[in-house]
């Protein structure tokens, strides 16, 4: 089976003894405690989850602008987004080796996990707006990214972090919500030696559903993960829920059995584009798949990223071995009404170049707005369906 990221076994952080995770719940009681910021709390899960293996914790400062600046730690570890937990008040663990991390998206701010702090590091705005730069290719404010990773805070803290929940990740999704063990695991199980995982943070769509299918039929795959985001998106997404279940919908009906494992995992949208991309990559090495499909503005918000920029930066900014798993590159994918088929648009023959059926997101949010369901050659009338019924709920 394909290796996990730099290491010959996953890394998850989470405390799987329950005896030894009942003495940590208990100990936390005892320490000071640090409540975090949503995207530091979305990398604990992920650590604990075991998809950023090998990682053992946060990054310092030193590792943080490293990989910012040249996608490697400051140990050679390649790595594509900091990892990092920043916040604004240090008041109340000052002083601390050992705090215990509260979780900010569950009531009552349970210990999330453990944290051996390794050091308190100041850091500048200049100095967040200059890794932003590179992370998400812009200082815009406007970038919601940029935004959120500028505002994280004034202080870095770094070390080793145990895990003691999977935050409202697992309570919310239990159906879909899976760790990096948990999917290794199965497709283990299930005999799978070639896999393709598919991202996604929408309700699938056509051009989505034959994505996968391509892919599957081109690079001949055992099975296709469907592994959707889970955490928080910026306003106008699909919440996850609604998602999940138009998702589970359009497999169920349009897929073979025993083709495709919907999961989730829990992590916040960066919406970092091209190293976006890489990461989402680098987690499903650690998944156990082999390949996995970037297509058009992969990641993407705005009109920040070109269309390919997250398919040619495997190319530009990831050495060669750095990653195991194989990118299947799409072309924009759509319904051309010509061909009767939803196909890739470089595959497009002369006569039908044209005449494809294009709809934006805000197109497609107008639409059910006003409560017309998308057509049939973008959304399969059963995730139409569903996706009317959430919007009249919300109006
Ligand atoms: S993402 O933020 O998770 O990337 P989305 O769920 O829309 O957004 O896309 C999931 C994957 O499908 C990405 O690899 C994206 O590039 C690809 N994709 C989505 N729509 C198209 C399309 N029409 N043509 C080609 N690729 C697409």
């Amino acid at each position: 089976m394909i290796k996990p990221h730099g290491s010959e076994q996953l890394n998850p952080l989470y405390v799987a003894d329950e005896a030894k995770r009942a003495a940590l719940l208990e100990e936390a009681q005892t320490l000071p405690s640090l409540l975090l910021n949503s995207a530091a709390a979305a990398n604990a899960v992920m650590l604990g989850a075991g998809y950023f293996t090998p990682l053992n914790g946060y990054m310092n400062l030193a590792d943080a602008k490293s990989v910012a600046n040249s996608l490697k730690t400051t140990d050679g570890l390649f790595w594509p987004v900091p990892v990092v937990n920043i916040t604004n008040d240090i008041s109340a663990i000052e002083g601390a080796s050992r705090i215990a991390l509260r979780d900010p998206n569950v009531e009552g701010n349970p210990v999330l996990a453990v944290m051996n702090v390794d050091a308190i590091e100041d850091v500048t705005v200049e100095e967040l707006i200059a890794m932003a730069v590179e992370i998400f290719g812009t200082d815009d404010a406007e970038h919601p990214g940029v935004a959120t990773f500028t505002g994280l805070g004034k202080y870095v803290l770094s070390g080793a972090i145990e895990v003691l929940n999977y935050s409202y990740f697992a309570a919310d999704f239990p159906d879909t919500f899976r760790t990096a063990v948990e999917i290794r695991n199965e497709i283990a199980d299930r005999g799978w030696e070639k896999v393709v995982a598919f991202q996604t943070r929408n309700p699938m769509h056509r051009a989505h559903e034959e994505l996968c299918r391509m892919a599957q039929e081109d690079l001949n795959t055992d099975g296709i993960l469907v592994h959707m985001l889970l955490g928080k998106l910026k306003k106008g997404d699909i919440p996850a829920d609604v998602r999940d279940d138009c998702i589970r919908k359009m497999v169920d009906v349009y897929f073979p059995e025993n083709t495709v494992m919907v999961t989730g995992y829990g992590f916040d949208m960066l919406y970092a584009g091209p190293r976006e991309a890489v990461l989402h990559a680098l987690f499903r090495q650690n998944c156990g798949c082999t390949h996995f499909i970037v297509g058009r503005d992969h990641a993407g918000v705005g009109d920040y990223y070109g269309g390919f920029d997250a398919q040619t930066i495997f190319d530009e900014k990831v050495p060669a071995g750095a990653l195991d798993i194989e990118i299947y590159r799409a072309d924009h994918t759509a319904y051309s009404k010509k061909l009767n088929k939803v196909i890739m648009m470089k595959d497009a023959p002369d006569h039908a170049k044209e005449d494809f059926i294009l709809l934006s997101g805000t197109k497609v949010r107008q639409l059910l707005g006003d409560g017309i369901a998308p057509p049939p050659e973008f959304s399969r009338p059963e995730v139409a369906e569903i996706l009317m019924n959430y919007y009249r709920s919300t109006q």
